[in-house]
Order: C-alpha cells, then structure tokens, then sequence
C-alpha cells in the first residue's frame, strides 16, 4: 500500500511555511514537501518529509509518484513577479512548465486512485493589467473577468495556469474515450500582496509592505522603493491561509468558478507607513521610488471584488488594517525579534 499523503510544493517558501504550520497545529500529519532548497527546523519537524529538488526534475516527481497515494497537492513553488522579470524564460519554466507538470502528476494519480485529487493554486493581482494610473482610479474594485492584461511574466504566467488547471479540472482529453472530469479538482485564489509576521518574501512586488514592518522592528534604515500614494490590496498571512482552507474544504458543488479574489484591506504605502510609525516612532524609512517596480504596482488593481468567494465558500478577511497590526502583526513580530 502506497502511503497517503498531501504534497506540498515550494514548502520552505512564504505560503508553504504559514500552511505547514496551520495543517500540523490542525494535527495532519502526512504533509511531504518539495522545495529547491534543504527545508529549515520549523517545516523539517512539521512535515514526514521533504524532498530537495526541482518540480522540474521528472523523475523526482516519477519518485513521488510511485512512492505515494495523492489526496491533495498545494502548488505553491514559483518564482515570484520582480525576480521573473529578471530571468523571464526561466520564470516561464518554473511557473508554467511546473505547473503543468504537477497537474499532469494529480491527473495521473487521481487516475490510479480512481477518485479526484484536489489541487490548491496561488494566483496573483498581477493577471490585471491596468493601462493607466487614472484608469485604475476609475476602476476601482476589479471582478475576475475585468483587465485580465498582465503586464508582467509572472501575471502572464498565473493567468495562463489559471487556464490549465481549469482545463485540466473539466476538458481534459475531451476526445478519449476515458472520462476524465473532475478527476483534478483545481481550486485557485488570486492573492493581493501578502504579509507575514514570521517570514520575509523574496523576489515580489508588494514586498515593500512586509520589507517595511520588519526593517522597523529590526531598527534597520529601510528605502520604499515605490511611491507613498501607491496603492494595491493586502492581507496578512494567516488570513491567506484562512482563505484555502476555506475554499480547500468547501463542497465542489458549492464553487461557481475555478478561480476567486479576495481581499482583506488596501492602504496605499503612505497609510502603511504611518501605520507603522505609530507602533515603531522611530521607525527610518525613506520613499526612493524605483521607476520600474512602481510601474508594476501602478499596473495591479487599488481593489478588487470578492463577492463571490464571499458568497459561494463564506469568505471574510478577520484582519483589516488595525487588525492586522494589533492582532496579527505586532504581537507576532515582537516576540519573534525579542526572542532573538
Ligand atoms: N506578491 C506577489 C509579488 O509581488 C504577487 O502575487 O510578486
């Protein structure tokens, strides 16, 4: 008998470590992860294994295969929408050619089991494309289907394993004579910038927000580098994790679409950072805007709509904005910095 189990990939990033630590204090025990690089203690003593290597690398993922049964796969590898713009056809490989490979394993494996397998997917803010500042005033709150017009390869990439997964979920082989629907059962989430307590990003966008919290519990100078009426959602990361959790657990038949917004609070940089001033007065942090990112947030949506995942799997944020600091942030973060 193969073991069963739930496979999590990029396990020692940002979302992999805020799940890790939610599904094992929720007591599953049958978490393996993959991650490029040997995890740290923290998912290493929450997890039966991890696996260090690329979701590139067919045959790691052969190994997988043979080795374990599949209930659910959370696909959180990537590379993320600054560093793809650096290496573009290597964040191509990475984000879309992994993708597919990871929904070609589920596919594989909920055949074999002859029962679906669900599938967690991390979309982004960045599949919207905004042409102008103004018209991203006027816009407001996006939907799912509005300005789908990634300017970035990351948002390019996301938007275009939105479709996979949605293919995968429901045409797959559409002309064999085998039926294959539903068997990869693809659940996405189109995130806004995210904040941890406990983890830094690497390589993002909206990492201004994070970057700027901790540099000032740190006491470290910090340089903005976008401007302070820059304006896109965030939520803190135990609301992220809140949201696949819910989505994950909601019955199939509730779900009218494969992909949904959500959303938590959007202060512009300027509101961020007095947020901070006010529990860190000390706080130095200039604003030295960096013309490109900039032109990457003034892309993405001040706001977008959420109703339906409000409506279909009763999602709502717990943290808005004072929230995230009184609850979540700041106690979080002092204990963290204190006890080093
Ligand atoms: N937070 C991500 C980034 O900045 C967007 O999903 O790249």
């Amino acid at each position: 008998m193969r073991k069963s189990i739930i496979l999590i990939t990029g396990v020692n990033g940002e979302i992999g470590h805020g799940l890790v630590r939610s599904l094992h204090e929720e007591g599953v025990t049958n978490l393996v992860g993959i991650d490029l690089v040997t995890v740290d203690n923290f998912v290493q003593e929450r997890t039966q294994d991890c696996l260090v290597g690329s979701i590139l690398d067919q045959n790691l993922l052969e190994r997988i295969n043979a080795q374990y049964e599949i209930e659910a796969i959370y696909h959180m590898a990537a590379l993320l929408s600054t560093r793809a713009e650096f290496s573009p056809v290597i964040a191509h490989e990475v984000n879309v050619d992994g993708t597919l490979k990871l929904l070609d394993l589920a596919m594989e494996q909920a055949q074999s089991r002859g029962k679906p397998v669900k599938f967690f997917f991390p979309s982004s803010i960045a599949v919207y494309g905004l042409p102008s500042l103004k018209e991203k005033s006027l816009a407001g709150a996006l939907g799912e289907d509005d300005y789908r017009y990634p300017q970035t390869m990351y948002g390019c990439n996301k938007l275009y394993c939105e479709s996979l997964g949605n293919y995968y979920g429901h045409y797959f082989k559409r002309l064999s004579a085998n039926d294959s629907k539903g068997l990869v059962d693809f659940r996405a989430i189109r995130f806004p910038g995210i904040i941890s307590a406990h983890t830094l990003p690497a390589g993002g966008t909206s990492d201004y927000a994070p970057e700027m919290i901790h540099a000032a519990a740190k006491g470290e100078h910090y340089d903005c580098f976008v401007r302070k009426d820059a304006t896109i959602p965030f939520m803190t990361m135990s609301d992220a994790i809140l949201a696949i959790e819910l989505l994950m657990a909601a019955p199939q038949s509730k779900l009218t679409k494969t992909v949904y917004n959500v959303k938590a609070f959007n202060p512009s940089a300027g509101e961020f950072f007095s947020k901070v001033k006010e529990y860190y007065p000390q706080a130095d942090i200039d604003f030295v805007t960096n013309d490109n990112r900039q032109s990457i947030i003034d892309s993405w949506p001040e706001d977008v709509n959420d109703e339906k995942a409000r409506h279909d799997w009763n999602w709502a944020a717990i943290h808005d904005l004072n929230k995230a600091f009184s609850d979540y942030l700041i106690p979080e973060i002092r204990s963290r910095y204190e006890h080093k």
